[in-house]
């Protein structure tokens, strides 16, 4: 069977996929409090489209799919593509990334539809600090979303924690004591500047290994764990006895490129080789045309680089070319 390696040997098996650009929060770190201008609904891949995509993905080697946004929630019926996805042949993980406000209501029918596993973002335990981070929306739907998830049976269910510098750093200890005590699995993340403003970017930038020193602060006996369910760059750790684990995404003070496995494809119908770079292919005229589709993906793993450079950015260093001009809610992280 054909695989899609690329020119540095590296074998992609996991496509990230948007389904809309649209969100119900303003998260701080990754779009302006009055918002970005969403792409006209006309632009969105339809369910069809993204379906006849993954067809031709799946023939060439993805083997594991994860949905994201935006918000991949506010797209109406998700499931029935989760559903149809799932039937694909070669299509052996579904994974959805959300912020969790509207999950209660939909996690059971994610489920049913062939959904694994969903990662949710938690960037705050306390409801103000919730408003100021997320600017809309309720820190309480988030926990219900939580909750539902652990009801219908998702496993791991992993929490995505952007750290920020002066903003929730105080909360790193109370996150890694909720990893002991839960089985939730806590991920801290880096601020990465992906299409915005550097100020806030350099302001908040904060380098995980903050999150290192707290746990042996606090007298932890940390381990790596190996065994977390799981396709993307997260670094796992236990604390000993714990009931769940934590893991650390640094994508900055020590970046994980050698080892990517992924491509994206943004709802507007880009084909995206790295979340970093400007560098995209539009599907749109290769629908209806398995044999381009399938030369698209080649085209799409030549143009792929080596790794991002947000190391000699936080350094003040010229990069090689071109970052992307898209905001993460355009792209899906
Ligand atoms: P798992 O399958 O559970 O490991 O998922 P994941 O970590 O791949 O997905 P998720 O959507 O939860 O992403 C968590 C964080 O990792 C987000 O901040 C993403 O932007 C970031 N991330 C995922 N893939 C990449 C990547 O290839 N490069 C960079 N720089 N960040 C990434
Ligand atoms: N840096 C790091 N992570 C980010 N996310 C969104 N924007 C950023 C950023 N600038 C995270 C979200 C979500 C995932 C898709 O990416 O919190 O968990
Ligand atoms: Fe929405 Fe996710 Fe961006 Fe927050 S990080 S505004 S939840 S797309």
């Amino acid at each position: 069977m054909q695989t899609l390696t690329d020119r540095f040997g590296r074998v992609h098996d996991y496509l990230r996929i948007s389904v809309t650009d649209r969100c119900n929060l303003r998260c701080l770190y990754c779009m302006p409090e009055e918002g970005v201008e969403f792409a006209p609904s006309s632009d969105l891949l339809r369910y069809d489209d993204i379906v006849e995509v993954v067809q031709t993905a799946a023939k060439l080697g993805i083997t594991k799919l994860r949905i994201t946004g935006g918000e991949p929630l506010v797209r109406p019926d998700l499931s029935s593509l989760v559903a149809r996805l799932s039937a694909i042949d070669g299509i052996r993980d579904i994974s959805l990334t959300t912020n969790g406000v509207l999950l209660a209501p939909q996690a059971q029918a994610l489920r049913d539809a062939g959904v694994n596993r969903v990662n949710i973002s938690l960037d705050t335990l306390d409801p103000t600090r919730f408003k100021f981070i997320a600017r809309r929306g309720d820190l309480r739907r988030v926990m219900e979303g939580i909750e539902a998830a652990a009801r219908v049976g998702f496993s791991p269910i992993k929490l995505n924690c952007v750290l920020l510098k002066g903003v929730n750093e105080d909360e790193i200890l109370s996150f890694l004591r909720m990893s002991a005590e839960q089985p939730l699995h806590v991920r801290f993340i880096e601020y990465m500047p992906i299409g915005h403003a550097d100020e806030g970017w350099r302001k908040h930038y904060l380098p995980l290994s903050r999150v290192l020193e707290i746990a042996e602060e606090a007298g932890f006996a940390v381990s790596p764990k190996h065994d977390i369910k799981g396709n993307g760059p997260s670094e796992d750790y236990l604390i000993d006895g714990g009931a769940g684990s934590f893991g650390l995404i640094h994508p900055i003070s020590d970046h994980f490129c050698k080892n990517c496995n992924r491509l994206r494809l943004t709802s507007d119908g880009g084909l995206k080789p790295c979340l970093y770079w400007v560098d995209e292919l539009n599907v749109k005229p290769a629908l209806g045309d398995p044999e381009a589709m399938h030369d698209l993906f080649m085209r799409a793993l030549d143009l792929k680089p080596l790794n991002h450079e947000m190391a000699a950015k936080l350094a003040n260093q010229e990069l090689s070319h071109e970052p992307t001009a898209r905001r993460m809610s355009q792209i899906g992280g």
